[in-house]
């Protein structure tokens, strides 16, 4: 494949933080960028060359947009499959659709998953209440309702502990296609972000580890406190995955380390992911350089950590009261401070990451959290 060079417009699916890093990334080295989304005045769409506003089923949208770039990619693993299809015939997809396609149903991913021979947490397909009481008897509970497709940052999820649960979760579901999951009652969770070129190179962060809040990611550490035997498995697991979807950019496998200190897949996400924006302040290349490398066919670059690293996000939960206080956060010299731009905080809603770079982990969570305690 020829290389897709600077000067170049890279068209992107979606409009969030993930695209306005990607986009940022992607400008710096002197391409243009192309943002499609229903929305306006977007994190992409404020650091981009050209925002469109359309929505995903809009195929004469897509196509046109999909025509003048050279490459499509996205940020947002929501798009329809035919969204992907239509802006296939315009330009190269990459990742392409069919990986999309797997990884945007819990269903079809775990399919790929254990087909692929790779550990995953027990579960079970539900479509009706009687099917999830069935479904509960046969795992066992505590566990944990999930719709298939369309769910994150832990929405679209219930936990169920008694029978008395059963009503709500499927509520919580809105009576749609389901995975019940048995809770994994883990130890840690960490993360494997990783890169594949076009000509089948391979890249990774290591492992990253994570502690969630309410099924939204609070802080990601790296590299994660975990033993290098148990880095080299999940690196693994992550190199099968790139290789067995064929993916060209970035994917993140989320993983759960049980107490018996086994791996269990928890989810894939195909793109850059939240636990690895560290990367953006940390390594030699980031996350979004290396997924703008991948699908432009040049070489990935050195994924070298040059400092221990954690990140905490910024929800709109911290706007409750007032504008937090920027200043004092960073009075804490090696933090760097990402906003997105977003105009309106809710809870919930991730407006921003602070990033501590320091010379061990714990000391970065440290200075992480003075940060995020002065805000
Ligand atoms: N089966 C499970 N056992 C224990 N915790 C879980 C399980 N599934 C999800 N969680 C918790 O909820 C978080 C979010 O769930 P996840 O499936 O990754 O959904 P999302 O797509 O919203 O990220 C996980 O990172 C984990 O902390
Ligand atoms: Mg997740």
């Amino acid at each position: 494949m020829k290389p897709i060079l600077p000067g170049s417009a890279i068209g992107v699916l979606g409009s969030g933080q993930l695209g306005r890093m990607f986009a940022i990334a992607a400008r710096r080295m002197g391409y243009r960028v192309h943002t499609l989304s229903p929305d306006e005045d977007t994190p992409t769409g404020q650091v981009a060359d050209l925002e469109i506003n359309a929505p995903y089923e809009d195929l004469d949208a897509i196509a046109k947009f999909a025509s003048g770039v050279s490459v499509v990619t996205f940020e947002f693993e929501n798009v329809p499959a035919a969204t992907a299809a239509a802006a296939e015939r315009c330009a190269p997809v990459r990742p392409a659709g069919h990986i999309l396609h797997t990884t945007q149903h819990r269903l079809r991913e775990k399919a790929f998953l254990s087909k692929a021979g790779l550990p995953i947490t027990p579960f079970r397909r539900v479509a009706s209440l009687a099917e999830l009481s069935q479904a509960a008897a046969e795992l066992g509970l505590p566990a944990i309702l999930k719709t298939a497709d369309f769910g994150y940052d832990g929405k679209g999820q219930h936990r169920i502990l008694s029978a008395r649960d059963f009503e709500p979760a499927w509520s919580t579901v809105a009576q749609r296609e389901s995975v019940l999951e048995a809770l994994v009652d883990f130890e840690r969770e960490i993360s494997v972000v990783a890169a594949r070129g076009s000509n089948g190179e391979f890249i990774h962060y290591g492992a990253i580890e994570n502690q969630h809040s309410h099924g939204i990611l609070h802080v990601s550490l790296a590299p994660a406190r975990v033993a290098d035997s148990l880095v080299a498995q999940a690196v693994d697991i992550a190199q099968t995955v790139l290789e067995k979807l064929a993916v060209v950019g970035v994917l993140c496998v989320e993983f759960f380390v049980t107490k018996d200190g086994d791996l269990l897949i928890n989810e894939l996400a195909p793109r850059p992911h939240n636990s690895g924006h560290f990367t953006f302040d940390a390594n030699v290349t980031s996350q979004f350089e290396q997924q703008l490398r991948a699908v432009c066919g040049l070489p990935l670059g050195s994924p070298r950590q040059l400092s221990a690293a954690a990140m905490v996000n910024l929800l709109g939960d911290i706007w409750t009261n007032a504008e937090p206080n920027w200043v004092a956060a960073t009075a804490v010299p090696n933090v760097k401070l990402h906003l997105y731009g977003k105009l309106s905080p809710r809870p919930g809603r991730k407006m921003g990451h602070i990033t501590a770079l320091s010379p061990t982990v714990n000391q970065a969570l440290e200075d992480a959290k003075r940060a995020f305690q002065a805000l």
